[in-house]
């Protein structure tokens, strides 16, 4: 069983080639995974998630005293994973009252839960009251607004996002902190803000929040965004948002956890003071590399390069046609190059191309793919274009596969049309 060939940081800690040149994932045979399950399917390592999670939190805990680590779960909103970030030890970031929804029905402890996103309304905002969430990040004056409408019977915990126009190294989309961004409190309006919620009998300020962007392989705009909050007074609790980026690809060295850390925590060491209490929000560099997903080959067409077409795409993994996300891809047991291709997936688009510039060992009809580096925003933005229906989820680990998300079925693409 010993490894003939160690895999890249794309793939999940515990998958490996077995000296036949199998992949496995959490002690399973992936191409064995895709004939029990089917495909596509998304297969996630559970040890790698506790890893990771474990890592952050002591690499947090040895640099500052009574920080907390919140899991950014728009990265990958599955109950199990819900509740196995909570296991860990991890507070829940929810965006959204869906993902408020999935972190309670997954028991995750309501005052463990910090509320975000830039449009709350009435409702998400009165189901967090409600259920007692433990944090509501303000972006805006109407959060403040409508929560002193609801009239919470016990002032609610907040934190104020400020746009500290510092922007993330990174692709447009992601980029959160710049000065046009849509998120959190301008400079030069967050004294006003900050005068209010300090008067304000619906809250206790606990302090500031930044997000700068996602998939940062660069680390010095934390320090700018600390330094960037400093003139806005001496507050307890700093959380600095998530962000780090991650290795897609062989040869992709985004900074390790411990790296991030580190320049988060002496960001805000240096700009903010020492004593100060400090909050994480990955959510990428906890899951994204988890996660592999695998393909059938359904045709392989001449072209120059030749199309390999899938039986997934853009239905399970946006991220290519959204943001220009470079992917890899194996022969679930055949690593190795040979044949460039263009690895595609099943749907009505030109623009429905996985990885433009594939390499892969003479790939056949029914061969299985394995996309490594799936387990972020990959079920998280999963849609049903074409009809086509989500694929499952699948936890491995010593050898034991378990669904935790079932594949989707054409009668639930039915499930919600009422007919003529
Ligand atoms: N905190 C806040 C307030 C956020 O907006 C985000 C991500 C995170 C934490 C977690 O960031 P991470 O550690 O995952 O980078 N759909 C895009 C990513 C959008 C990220 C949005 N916000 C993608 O597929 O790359």
């Amino acid at each position: 069983m010993a490894a003939t060939r160690a895999l890249s940081a794309a793939w999940p800690l515990s998958s490996r080639l077995t000296e036949a040149g199998r992949l496995e994932v959490g002690g399973c045979d992936a191409v064995g995974l895709a004939e029990e399950f089917g495909t596509p399917v998304y297969l996630l390592d559970e040890d790698d998630l506790r890893a990771r999670a474990r890592a952050v939190r002591a690499a947090l805990e040895a640099r500052a005293a009574d920080g907390e680590v919140l899991f950014a779960s728009k990265a990958l909103p599955v109950t199990a994973v819900y509740a196995l970030m909570a296991e860990e030890g991890l507070s829940i970031d929810v965006a959204s009252g869906g993902e408020l929804h999935m972190a309670l029905a997954a028991g995750v402890d309501p005052t463990r839960i910090y509320l975000h996103g830039n449009a709350k309304d009435d409702s998400e905002l009165r189901t967090a009251v409600a259920a007692g969430v433990g944090c509501v990040v303000i972006d805006n004056a109407d959060d403040l607004r409508r929560l002193e409408a609801l009239a919470p019977a016990a002032p609610v915990r907040v934190l104020l996002r400020i746009n500290p126009d510092v922007a993330g190294d990174t692709h447009a989309a992601m980029s959160t902190g710049q000065g046009d961004a849509k998120f959190g409190v301008a400079l030069d309006d967050a004294p006003a803000l900050l005068a209010r919620l300090r008067a304000s009998d619906a809250v206790v300020l606990d302090g500031l929040h930044v997000h700068i962007g996602s998939q940062l392989l660069d680390l010095a705009p934390f320090a700018r965004a600390a330094a960037a909050l400093a003139p806005l007074g001496d507050f307890g609790t700093y959380d600095l948002g998530g962000g780090l980026g991650v290795a897609y690809r062989d040869g992709d060295e985004p900074p390790s956890l411990e790296e991030w850390v580190d320049a988060v925590v002496g960001a805000v060491h240096d700009h903010l003071g020492p004593d100060k209490r400090i909050l994480l929000e990955p959510g990428r560099a906890l899951t994204a590399n988890a996660g592999v997903t695998l393909y059938r080959v359904v045709t392989v067409k001449p072209g120059a390069p030749p199309w390999v077409a899938v039986d997934g795409g853009m239905s399970d993994n946006l991220r290519p046609m959204l943001y220009g996300a470079r992917y890899q891809a194996e022969i679930a047991d055949r690593f190795g190059g040979g044949t460039p291709c263009r690895l595609v997936g099943k749907h009505c688009e030109s623009g429905d191309v996985l990885i433009e510039a594939a390499d892969l060992a003479d790939p056949r009809p029914g061969e299985v793919i394995a996309l490594p580096a799936t387990g972020a925003y990959g079920h998280a933005l999963a849609n049903n274009y074409n009809g086509v229906p989500r694929p499952p989820v699948v936890l491995c680990r010593d050898g034991d596969a378990r669904v935790v998300v079932r594949r989707e079925t054409y009668d639930d693409l039915l499930r919600r049309d009422v007919g003529l």
